[in-house]
């Protein structure tokens, strides 16, 4: 019985493609996956594979031709054609010319490592592990490039760390304790006076769970959509082409790694998530602590810090550096030190916490200077960890699969993701970079193309990051330290948001925006912003960077008045002297 082969799927906004040139001709003996004709699109050139082995029986369509997405290119007889079998997926549906072109080679990977012979067929073209923003996101596109996929989630819910217990909750705590604390102390100010403000505080967690709660339900429905299995269990990997699911064994011709990050724990310190937590128990406390101890002063620490500072809890933040977020500006993060010390947050820098005892009344913390020096103790009823997270790679069978990890237990990769075992690949928090679900999520996209032979890329140099603090702190590129140490002569426009007028009308004026060029070419190599909805005009500035503009070019694009994007415009002219407004 003669199958179809179709033109496959060629990407979400492509819907035809012209015939380029014919491979094998009516006759022709193919072997499965071998290309059988090209097919062009204004954005990629892609060679149509055979589905299975046999004889090319006709063809539908002539060179030239303009067809649509799921037309009948040719038809085959399937059967011997004197190859041995290739790599194919089992249970294939009669259409499977529906795949991308083959990959391209992998990059050589980066050390020797036991090799397993690859199933001769496989139950899928993809299997990810892990369902946080770099695995669901990578399984998307990669059913959207006509991949047979599945994704292996052993939690309850799809999401991961960002959607289940990270950065949407947080971001829900967040603005409800921000409009708390305003109702409580701003809106007096704009002649709205209420006199007697009360938390709810379990209505407030219970609209927290619900906005996780329809999160992680969109992913499960664009799983559907995208026909991406979802493979229920722990996933561990075997070797090249095979992993198991709850020991259950499953075979795929590509295996992507996005399991992501844990909690970093300190020694002397017990976890408990009751009184001793991770940002997973800080975000799930039912009372409000009198006294809450953050142990790390970055992100974590002080967003979760200000949640519960806004809601009446006293904060004492230990951070073993002399300063705050290390790795930011150091004029932003001095003037945030600042600002978090005026709306009440207690900072001990420098020092570091050697012990965590509990109590019945709480938790009693021994206290010591990072250098050494004199034992001090501190009381608090809870305490938030928050010294950072670790590749989450243990338990997987990377090891036992031979898959090369570096000294931090993440999996070492080349520049295409590919692990040193052929066929294995991984991104997001397990790999080294910033741990960032919009990091993960480019890699994934990213790892996808490059699988279906395309050209994906990540640009590590606009990649931006947001704390959701009050206010918001965001950059993207070089900060001042890292141009200085580079030795790259530099100029600086910055504005404060007290001269914008709209910061003025919200009654938000902490802050400014710092925009840093190349003092040869004016080409803008970083933007720094401390201010109200930083997070939201970062995005203008990463654009900057990724485009290659010059700080000249944003002074010259007309910014909507009155706007907190005005500030970003004032400190590219400022990187000229010719800001108008200061
Ligand atoms: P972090 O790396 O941002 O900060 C950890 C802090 O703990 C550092 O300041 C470090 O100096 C300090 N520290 C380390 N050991 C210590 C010790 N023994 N005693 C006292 N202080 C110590 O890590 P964090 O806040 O746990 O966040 C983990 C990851 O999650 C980060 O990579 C972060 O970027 C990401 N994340 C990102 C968010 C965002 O984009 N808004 C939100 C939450 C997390």
């Amino acid at each position: 019985m003669p199958i179809e082969i179709k033109v496959p799927s060629l990407g979400e906004s492509v819907t035809t493609a012209t015939i380029g040139k014919w491979l094998k001709q009516p006759g022709d003996a193919v072997k499965a996956d071998e290309p059988v004709v090209e097919l062009e699109t204004d954005k990629v050139s892609v060679e149509v594979p055979a589905p299975a082995d046999g004889r090319l029986a006709a063809h539908a369509v002539a060179e030239g031709d303009e067809v649509a997405v799921g037309a009948v290119l040719a038809t085959l007889e399937q059967g011997a054609a004197g190859a041995s079998a290739p790599a194919q997926t089992k249970s294939a549906p009669a259409d499977k010319a529906e795949k991308p072109a083959a990959a391209p080679a992998a990059a050589k990977p980066a050390a020797a490592a036991p090799q397993a012979e690859a199933p001769a067929q496989t139950d899928y073209d993809v299997v990810v592990i892990g369902a946080g923003p770099g695995g669901y996101v990578c399984a998307i596109r990669a059913a959207q490039l006509g991949f047979k996929v599945a994704c292996v989630e052993k939690r309850a819910t799809l999401g991961g760390t960002c959607l289940n217990v990270g950065c949407i909750p947080s971001k829900a705590l967040l603005q409800s304790s921000e409009n708390y604390h305003a109702a409580g102390h701003d809106f007096a100010a704009h002649g709205v006076v209420i006199d007697s403000v009360k938390l709810d505080l379990a209505r407030m967690q219970a609209r927290k769970a619900e906005i996780v709660g329809a999160n992680v339900k969109g992913v499960e429905y664009l799983f559907k959509k995208n026909g991406i299995t979802w493979l229920k269990g722990h996933g561990k990997v075997e070797g090249t082409g095979r992993l198991s699911v709850d020991g259950k064994p499953v075979t795929a011709k590509h295996i992507i790694i996005a399991s992501g990050s844990d909690s970093a724990n300190l020694p002397g310190i017990e976890v408990d998530e009751k009184t001793i937590v991770t940002s997973t128990g800080a975000l799930e406390l039912s009372e409000v602590p009198k006294r809450l101890v953050v142990i790390g002063g970055g992100v974590i620490g002080l967003e979760l810090g200000s949640v519960w500072q806004r809601l009446g809890a006293e904060v004492t933040v230990i951070e073993y550096l002399n300063r705050l977020v290390p790795g930011t500006d150091n004029e932003v993060a001095s003037q945030f030190q600042k600002l978090l010390v005026k709306q009440g947050f207690k900072l001990k820098l420098g020092h570091k916490v050697t012990k965590a005892e509990k109590t019945k009344k709480g938790v009693v913390l021994s206290v010591e200077p990072a250098a050494g020096g004199a034992v001090e103790t501190l009381e608090a009823d809870i305490v938030l960890l928050a010294v950072g997270r670790t590749a989450a790679s243990k338990g997987m069978g990377l090891e036992e699969a031979g898959i090369e990890l570096d000294k931090r237990g993440r999996v070492v990769t080349d520049a295409h993701f590919a692990t040193n075992v052929p066929g294995i690949y991984a991104i997001g928090d397990v790999i080294a970079g910033p741990m960032l679900a919009h990091k993960a999520e480019e890699e994934g996209v990213a790892l996808a193309e490059i699988l279906a032979g395309q050209a994906g890329h990540v640009n590590y140099d606009a990649i931006p990051g947001v704390i959701y603090t009050w206010p918001e702190v965001a950059s993207v590129g070089f900060t001042e330290e890292q141009l200085k140490e580079k030795g790259t002569t530099y100029k600086t426009g910055k504005f404060p948001f007290m001269a914008n007028g709209r910061a003025r009308a919200l009654g938000m004026t902490d802050g400014f925006v710092k925009v840093l060029a190349c003092e040869k070419t004016d080409r803008v190599l970083g933007v720094h912003i401390i201010g109200p909805c930083a997070g939201e005009l970062i995005a203008e500035a990463t654009m900057a960077i990724e485009f290659g503009a010059s700080a000249e070019d944003i002074g010259r694009v007309c910014h909507a008045h009155p706007t907190l994007s005005e500030a970003v415009k004032e400190a590219a002219l400022g990187a000229d002297n010719r800001s108008i407004n200061i």
